[in-house]
């Protein structure tokens, strides 16, 4: 038996990443995974790697966008009609534009608080009625952007989008603790994956990353998806409202 056995688990995001590893790591463990990408090549791919494994995925083949009202909803609903409930919701997906405040456009901001905060709040909204029993868990995905500032790198609306994830999340855990619903927020610091590659290829910049982060390295997907899996898991039952952070230390300089 998986630690996540027959359990439903929503994950957006699932096109590459983190996502990826998340929908490999809790179809391995029992879930029965419904994901979605608005890279719909990267979805397909994640599905097939899946069912591969011998893990069982559904979601749209297609790029599909849940950071709108109606994309959110549809998402639920057709997991609800293939499924029939919903055990986790894990909001990972994400995109962010960075630059200095001054050269910040409208679009950027606006872009950045569509791509982090609606696609945190529309999903929630849609599953939140399928989630109120016992063993309904939210998992939102923060970041140490969240807590901390970073020089020169013109993280602002990230670090303000982040900030309003994990005090959401929060929020969450109050409104849900009397409906059977956990909600936790994970907070990744530095991560390995497709996006942040081309940082981590450039010597100087890497060696400047990794100056902050006490553990040396950048962590790997796997690694923050060993901590989602505790949170989604029934061990994690008295677990509800907090940030869990997995940063290799970064914010203990
Ligand atoms: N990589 C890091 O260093 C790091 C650090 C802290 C936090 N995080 C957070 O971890 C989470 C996962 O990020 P990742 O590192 O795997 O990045 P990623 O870019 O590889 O994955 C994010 C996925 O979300 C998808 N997506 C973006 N907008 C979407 C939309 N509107 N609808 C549907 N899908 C959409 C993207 O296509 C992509 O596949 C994000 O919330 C990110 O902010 C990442």
């Amino acid at each position: 038996m998986g630690r996540l056995q027959g359990k439903v688990a929503l994950i957006s995001g699932t096109g590459g990443g983190q996502g990826r590893a998340a929908a490999l790591r809790f179809a391995a463990e029992g879930a029965i995974v419904v994901g979605c990408d608005i890279s719909g090549e990267g979805q397909s791919e994640t599905i097939n790697l899946v069912r591969a494994a011998g893990g069982t995925m559904t979601g749209p083949n297609e790029g599909f966008d849940i950071a709108t009202g109606a994309g959110a909803q549809a998402w639920i609903d057709a997991a609800i009609a293939d499924h029939g409930r919903i055990d986790i919701l894990y909001n990972n997906a994400s995109a962010a534009k960075f630059a200095p405040i001054e050269r910040m456009t409208d679009e950027e901001w606006y872009f950045t608080l569509r791509n982090e905060l609606d696609i945190v709040f529309f999903p929630t909204r849609a599953a939140w009625p399928h989630l109120t029993r016992p063993g309904g868990v939210i998992i939102n995905v923060g970041s140490t952007a969240g807590h901390a500032g970073s020089p020169g790198a013109g993280t602002l609306a990230h670090n303000a989008t982040k900030g309003a994830v994990i005090a959401m999340t929060r929020q969450l855990a109050l409104e849900g603790a009397p409906l059977g619903i956990r909600a936790v927020s994970l907070s990744p610091g530095f991560i390995r994956t497709p996006g942040t590659a081309p940082f981590l290829e450039n010597p100087d910049i890497r060696a400047r990353l990794v100056a902050r982060i006490p553990l040396g390295r950048p962590g790997e997907p796997e690694e923050i998806v060993a901590a989602a899996l505790f949170i989604a898991s029934d061990e994690a039952s008295f677990l509800t409202g907090t940030d869990i952070l997995v940063d290799g230390g970064s914010l203990a300089i």
